[in-house]
């Protein structure tokens, strides 16, 4: 099975590149299934039932979350009547949504496990206890696991790589919205990378516009962000699964700037 996963979509620039770009991916990779994580869809905060509507209509099986989860209060109404999104499993207990969900297309099953790091990051319950309780959960059901762990530090994404490692088919890592170049394949088997990237403006930081940012780091004052309107690049991994051992036979890293897609 071939397995593509798209980073953190930012704000308008971000859905818009994903919408252009998708047919061109899907033609390149094959892939079976496609998942995003969607923590910034909407105005690089949260994500609304609109825009999970649209990227399900335009090809996306499955969303995951992020720090940035609850920021579009609209997700309250909504998250629980929709199991394809998945928000940080180790969330405190009786919160909304589910962390795990079995996403089903072309044939293919994969189970899609969301959890987010605790260092520099609000403390939360133990992602890698977390982790393990889950993949002992889906493997009642299917042996491809795709795990995306919202963290910070490398070190946090590398460890949960490590101890993933042949117990989960995919791990990668978002939040950071800089791809690192450092996809492998671990000796157990897992498919690893510590950050995928973003989908979204490349000219600011991290998606939002550079002179807000650039003010708060040299007055300390406090600022509103805004995504950044200007050109966009696009970040993602492309998979090769083995169905039935749930191992990864290839990673691949998907990079592309609007100035390079114009070109095409
Ligand atoms: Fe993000
Ligand atoms: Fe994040």
């Amino acid at each position: 099975m071939n397995v593509l996963f798209i980073g953190d979509i930012v704000g308008n620039v971000g859905r818009s590149a994903l919408k252009r770009v998708l047919p061109a991916l899907k033609s390149k990779y094959n892939p079976h299934i496609i998942i995003v994580n969607g923590e910034n869809a909407a105005a690089g905060r949260g994500i609304t039932a609109t825009i999970a509507k649209e990227f399900f209509e335009w090809g996306i099986h499955g969303i995951t979350m992020g720090n940035h989860t609850w920021d579009n209060k609209d997700i309250f109404e909504w998250i629980d009547q929709e199991p394809r999104l998945v928000r940080p499993a180790n969330y405190a207990e009786g919160a909304p949504g589910e962390g795990m969900a079995f996403i089903k297309a072309n044939g293919k099953q994969l189970a899609i496990i969301n959890l987010q790091g605790r260092t520099f990051l609000p403390p939360i319950d133990c992602p890698f206890r977390k982790a393990d309780e889950l993949i002992e959960e889906a493997n009642e059901h299917t042996k491809n696991i795709l795990v995306d762990f919202h963290a910070e530090a490398t070190s946090e994404k590398i460890a949960m790589g490590w101890h993933l490692d042949g117990r989960a088919s995919i791990v990668v890592g978002t939040h950071t919205h800089v791809q690192t170049n450092d996809d492998t394949i671990l000796p157990g088997g897992t498919a690893y990378i510590t950050d995928v990237g973003m989908v979204g403006p490349k000219e600011g930081v991290l998606g939002m516009e550079r002179n807000a940012v650039l003010h708060k780091f040299i007055t300390q004052l406090p600022v509103r962000f805004v995504v950044d309107e200007g050109k966009w690049h696009l970040h993602a991994i492309s998979v090769q699964l083995d169905d039935t051992s749930g191992q990864a036979r290839k990673i691949e890293k998907i990079r592309l700037t609007e100035d390079e897609w114009l070109m095409m």
